[in-house]
């Protein structure tokens, strides 16, 4: 068998089980991303979202073969960046973690937001996160602090 060979945060690596492995067990049991949470492993809940070629994607509906040649990004790799600060310097001037359990799928989701929209109306904030579900803030929090950091964080996006 072929290893499926891809990027994760930034660094090669080889994946030597099978293509239709599921890239969120991969990442939490093989590579130890364990930011990438397991809620409902439906696609519903974007608990395991990660960034695959820029793009938010639930890695619970994702096989390990599709990620061959692909770059993909966890909190484990995203949290090195100055984005990154920038968002969490507004989440946290909010209060906008409670549990903490949705969050590095949130914070994924509003960087890919922010990637393609870098002044998004509450809108557009609450469109773009809208695959991603908290069970404990009511999400106002959490809009507020996406638009913060947009505001903050201007030039970085
Ligand atoms: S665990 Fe993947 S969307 Fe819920
Ligand atoms: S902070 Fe608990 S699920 Fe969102």
């Amino acid at each position: 068998m072929n290893a499926i060979c891809f990027t994760l945060n930034g660094l090669p690596v080889s994946y030597e089980g099978s293509a239709a492995d599921r890239l969120l067990e991969v990442l939490r049991g093989t590579y130890r991303c364990t930011s990438v949470k397991c809620g409902c492993k439906e696609g519903e809940c974007g608990a395991c979202s990660v960034l695959i070629d820029g793009t938010l994607i639930n890695s619970c509906c994702v096989a390990m073969g599709a990620v061959e040649g692909a770059s993909v990004v966890t909190m484990e790799g995203f949290r090195e960046t100055e984005r990154f600060s920038v968002l969490e310097k507004a989440f946290a001037s909010v209060s906008a973690v409670q549990c903490g359990f949705c969050i590095p799928g949130m914070v994924l989701a509003a960087e890919a937001l922010l990637s393609k929209c870098p002044h998004p109306t509450e809108e557009e904030i609450r469109e773009g996160l809208s695959g991603n579900l908290c069970r404990c803030t009511g999400y106002n929090a959490i809009v507020n602090a996406v638009s913060i950091a947009a505001k903050e964080g201007k030039g970085l996006w």
